[in-house]
């Protein structure tokens, strides 16, 4: 009978016990006695190993001796129920293949706990442990359901360009793309560099963010989505912050603020929903490491068990709150009063820091929240300025833990305030024509809003740091690999 090779997870899904079996994976673990070894086999198909159960007469101990934590194994026996494995199905092997050896002494992923910090050093590697695992089958499975989520919804997924002339968010935290020479770039009169005989005749960075073409694209076909990586210049150490980050991008025609906060919420607990009924192995495992992790600490420092965390926020409509509201909570909060802030509110105007951001979502409403009303000085240049003369409507979807996990507004359609704003804050109107053109022709009222994949994964795996849901991170003096 011709057998074929199936995965780790087919293997204990199967019904076919007494089957021929083929599998080939990476060996966790191998313990065992002279007459019997088990190996915990795993092929990234599952969370969960299969366990191929040896008999020592039957496999040379030459090649046992090689059958070492991380070294790849093609194994081939029958399918049994298992008894004792803690799992439904095991490997009776009858012909075990070492295909790649991994020598214990020079391996760095040994069956110990390793701290996360190491394991990033060796994020080469760290898929191969349970924990990286989960988090990047749970990537993988959030990513599959932005776009199942945009596709049903009508959404067009839009392709913006990576490399632009524009600074979208106005931060100028841009990454130069250039190819000038750096050590003798031309130089006009004036001493400075002369982009235009760079590459692309002008000065041209990564992009920030894809929302500005966008906006062009969804003014045409009405609603579309982004999903791609971008850069930010900006030199912030933080547990939340990459260099190098994924976002994802609606942006919806005769959409207004109100549209802009439904999708939102519909869209996030879309995803959570999707995580719960698609990664629970992964989940639970996520889940239990936490659990571990916070045992020594009081109960009332832990954080809620992260299934029931996904829950809560599923079943709790978001709060929908004015910044100006936010403002007096906050100034009149004891934190603030006891000087408990690191950055104390003193009035309207401030910008908000993650503390006051998870202040508002942990201590005070206890649930998401979503923030409007923003004041336009610290805001991007195209927010709809609202009648009030001081306020954009904006929009920051705040959740437990992360802070700020959606930034998205209502965009200005006016042609003459957009104008005047831009020029206020010293975008230049020649160079941006291409998108004032949306506004001269056919203008309508739209919106959208980003949101990081990354800071969503920190809140559906429960990691406690950025640069461990994202497989090679990129932060201020890190681009390794
Ligand atoms: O609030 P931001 O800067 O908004 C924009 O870029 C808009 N153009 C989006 C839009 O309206 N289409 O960024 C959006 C989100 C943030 O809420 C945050 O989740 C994430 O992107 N983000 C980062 N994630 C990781 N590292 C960074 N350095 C991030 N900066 C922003
Ligand atoms: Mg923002």
């Amino acid at each position: 009978m011709k057998t074929s090779r199936m995965s780790v997870k087919e293997l204990l899904q199967s019904e076919d016990c007494g089957k021929e079996v083929e599998v080939k994976g990476w060996v966790r673990t191998k313990r065992g006695n002279k007459q019997v070894n088990f190996i915990a086999l795993n092929d990234g198909s599952t969370i969960n190993n299969i366990q191929v159960v040896v008999d020592m007469e039957k496999v040379a101990e030459e090649v046992m001796k090689k059958v070492t934590t991380g070294a790849a194994v093609h194994v081939k026996g029958v399918l049994v129920e298992s008894t004792g494995s803690g799992q439904a199905r095991e490997i009776q092997a009858k012909e075990v293949i070492v295909t790649g050896e991994a020598d214990p002494e020079k391996y760095p992923i040994q069956p110990k706990k390793h701290s996360l910090e190491f394991l990033r050093e060796v994020a080469h590697l760290r898929f191969r442990t349970n924990i990286f695992g989960a988090v990047f089958r749970i990537r993988h499975a959030m990513a599959f359901a932005i776009h199942q989520y945009f596709n049903d919804h009508g959404f067009y997924y839009l392709h913006t360009p990576l490399i632009t002339a524009s600074d979208c968010e106005g931060a100028g935290e841009m990454f130069r793309v250039t190819t000038l020479d750096p050590k003798n770039p031309p130089l006009l009169e004036d001493g400075s560099v002369d982009f235009r005989q760079d590459f692309f005749g002008k000065s041209t960075n990564l992009t920030v963010s894809g929302q500005l073409e966008g906006e062009l694209g969804a003014m045409s076909l009405g609603k579309i989505y982004t999903f791609g990586p971008t850069f930010r210049a900006e030199n912030s150490n933080t547990t939340r912050h990459l260099s190098e980050f994924w976002m994802i991008e609606p942006e919806v025609a005769f959409n207004d603020l109100e549209d802009n906060m439904d999708l939102a919420e519909d869209f996030l607990k879309y995803l959570i929903r999707y995580a719960l009924e698609h990664c629970m192995d992964d989940l639970l495992f996520l889940s239990k490491r936490l659990q571990e992790e916070e045992k020594d600490k009081k109960a009332e420092e832990r954080s809620m068990e992260l299934i029931e965390k996904l829950q809560f926020v599923l079943n709790h409509d978001f709060e929908r709150v004015t910044y100006t509201e936010a403002i007096d909570i906050l100034k009149n909060s004891k934190q603030n009063k006891n000087g408990k802030f690191q950055y104390p509110v003193t009035g309207w105007g401030v910008d908000l820091q993650s503390e006051h951001e998870r202040y508002l979502v942990e201590k005070h409403f206890k649930k998401p929240v979503i923030l409007t009303g923003y004041p336009k000085e610290i805001k991007a240049f195209y927010m709809k300025q609202n009648p009030d003369g001081k306020t954009v409507a904006a929009m920051d979807v705040l959740f437990p833990q992360i802070g700020e996990i959606i930034g998205g507004s209502q965009r200005e359609e006016d042609y003459n305030k957009l104008v005047t704003r831009m020029q206020e804050v010293g975008i230049p109107v020649s160079a941006m024509s291409w998108y004032l053109d949306t506004r001269r022709f056919g203008s309508a009222e739209h919106s959208g809003f980003g949101l990081g994949f990354e800071r969503l994964l920190l809140f559906v795996t429960g990691m406690g740091n950025i640069r461990d849901v994202i497989p090679f991170p990129r932060t201020p003096k890190n681009a390794e690999f």
